[in-house]
């Protein structure tokens, strides 16, 4: 028998230590090294000195598979993975507990199993009665979809390896499986990742799609092992507010698609509804009226959405005024507050800022920031913004507005919303189009702006 051999491995970024210390100098995170038996974390046939057989190299012209994309279903799932599942891809899906995944990959197994493909949900964590339960709340209970409780890899591998290669197979969640290969107990980072190399190496060899489920820690790492986010072809997080009923899914990493993508759902009491229109959801409950909103028209991946913008400025009590940003770069935030302070001579150092973006969305743009200083000038001011007006375009340090892409998609999405006007650069103009029935307000200086609200 092999010597046992212990080592001390980073839970967070998979770093072997042979002692113990606080602190892991990989990833820098304190108290993450946990003792494993890391006995056999190379198979036994690779360790052994057998001359490697040989393989038939071939020509890039060959023979491709027809049908590379399979469809789930699903039109925001297959919007975020960039057009449908992979063959042979393996995806990671991360969120938080409770947030949905299950509910998510139910839904999309049943839809591929009722189109007619072999699609398989092995879960870890429920019961095979659990899982039914839900398909029943879902309505999917008649879906032809295989189901198993397991957390053996090699006995999921030889199962499925019968019969017809499964199109789609969810694994519920990858924390949960142990493999045999190595010592280590479920749930440690060399069981995680060597869950996953088995599972990826059994998709590759068969053309099957995977989809891991990954928990979440408290920071917003998937747990445990950071190195399955680089095993894996793709990395999709679930989000949303555990309050709020919206749901995004958003693309992290993806080696077929971009991944500014974002797909929206709505969890109702029959699953997770496709949003279809997110502007619609977003500006849903809007406060009319009421100084410190503004209505941004951004674009999320290739698709345009309106999304209120709340400020709250507010004479501060303490010696550091509070500057707080929900759902948008903090960094950014200060930035159309300095300019606001040296240009526009709006003094802001004795005001507390709080900045949110409505309906629990993140945006990442530049394009925000001139609706967020409508927003937080209006709030200052006490002057309530016109209600049908958007805004958008990037704020420079020197005050001026500059142009930002895709001008026509933002104010396309705005007319279909019923808004009346535009805030937007001055060099947007052009490439408004012909947009007539949309009346467009260019402003050259954010000094423009603060005279027209104020
Ligand atoms: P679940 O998919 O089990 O979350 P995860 O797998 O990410 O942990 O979803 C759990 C939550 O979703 C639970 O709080 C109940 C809620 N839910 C609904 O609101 N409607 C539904 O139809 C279903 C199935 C779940
Ligand atoms: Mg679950």
């Amino acid at each position: 028998m092999a010597k046992s051999t212990l080592s001390f491995v980073c839970q967070n970024c998979g770093a072997a230590y042979n002692r113990w210390q606080g602190k892991c100098d990989a990833c820098g995170e304190w108290n993450t090294l946990a003792e494993e038996d890391t006995t056999g974390s190379v198979p036994v046939s690779i360790r052994s000195k057998r001359k490697g057989r040989t393989f038939a190299l071939e020509s890039l012209s060959g023979k491709t598979q027809d049908a590379p994309r399979l469809s789930s279903g699903m039109g925001e799932l297959d919007r975020v993975t960039g057009g449908g599942f992979v063959r042979g891809s393996v995806l990671l899906v991360g969120g938080d507990p409770g947030i949905g995944k299950s509910t998510l990959l139910t839904q999309a197994t049943s839809m591929m199993a009722r189109s007619g493909h072999r699609a398989v949900y092995i879960s870890g964590e429920e019961a095979v009665a659990q899982v039914r339960l839900r398909a029943e709340r879902l309505g999917l209970a008649d879906a032809p979809v295989q189901l198993a409780s397991e957390t053996s890899v090699e006995d999921i591998v030889s199962t499925l390896s019968e019969g017809a290669v499964p199109r789609l197979i969810v694994i519920d969640s990858i924390q949960t499986m142990w493999t045999d290969t190595v010592e280590s107990a479920p749930g440690t980072v060399t069981q995680v990742r060597a869950s996953a190399q088995a599972l990826i190496r059994f998709a590759k060899k068969t053309g099957a799609a995977i989809i891991l489920v990954g928990h979440v820690t408290k920071d917003g790492q998937i747990a445990g092992p950071r190195v399955v986010e680089h095993m894996v072809d793709a990395v999709l997080s679930f989000e949303g507010e555990g309050s709020q009923q919206f749901r995004i899914l958003r693309s992290v990493k993806n080696r077929f698609g971009a991944t500014d993508e974002i797909g929206v759902f709505e969890m109702t009491g029959l699953g997770l509804r496709e949003v279809t229109n997110p502007s619609e959801l977003f500006l849903s409950e809007r406060d009319l009226g009421s100084p410190g909103t503004a209505v941004f028209a951004g674009i999320e991946g290739t698709r345009p959405v309106l999304v209120e913008l709340q400020a709250l400025v507010a004479p501060t009590s303490l010696g550091t005024p509070r500057r707080a940003v929900v759902g948008w770069d903090p960094s950014r935030l200060s930035m159309v507050l300095a300019v606001l302070e040296a240009h526009c001579g709006v003094k802001l150092s004795g005001h507390d800022v709080y900045l949110n973006v409505a309906g629990g969305l993140r945006i990442q743009e530049p394009a925000a920031d001139l609706a967020a200083a409508a927003a937080l000038v209006s709030s200052l001011v006490n002057a309530p913004l016109p209600t049908d007006a958007v805004y958008f375009g990037e704020i420079s340090l020197s005050g001026a507005i500059r142009p930002v892409a895709q001008t026509p998609a933002r104010l396309k999405e705005a007319l279909k919303l019923g808004f009346g006007r535009a805030i937007l650069p001055e060099s947007a103009r052009g490439d408004a189009g012909g947009d007539a029935a949309l009346s467009l307000n260019s402003v050259g200086n954010l000094t423009t702006l603060v005279a027209e609200i104020a």
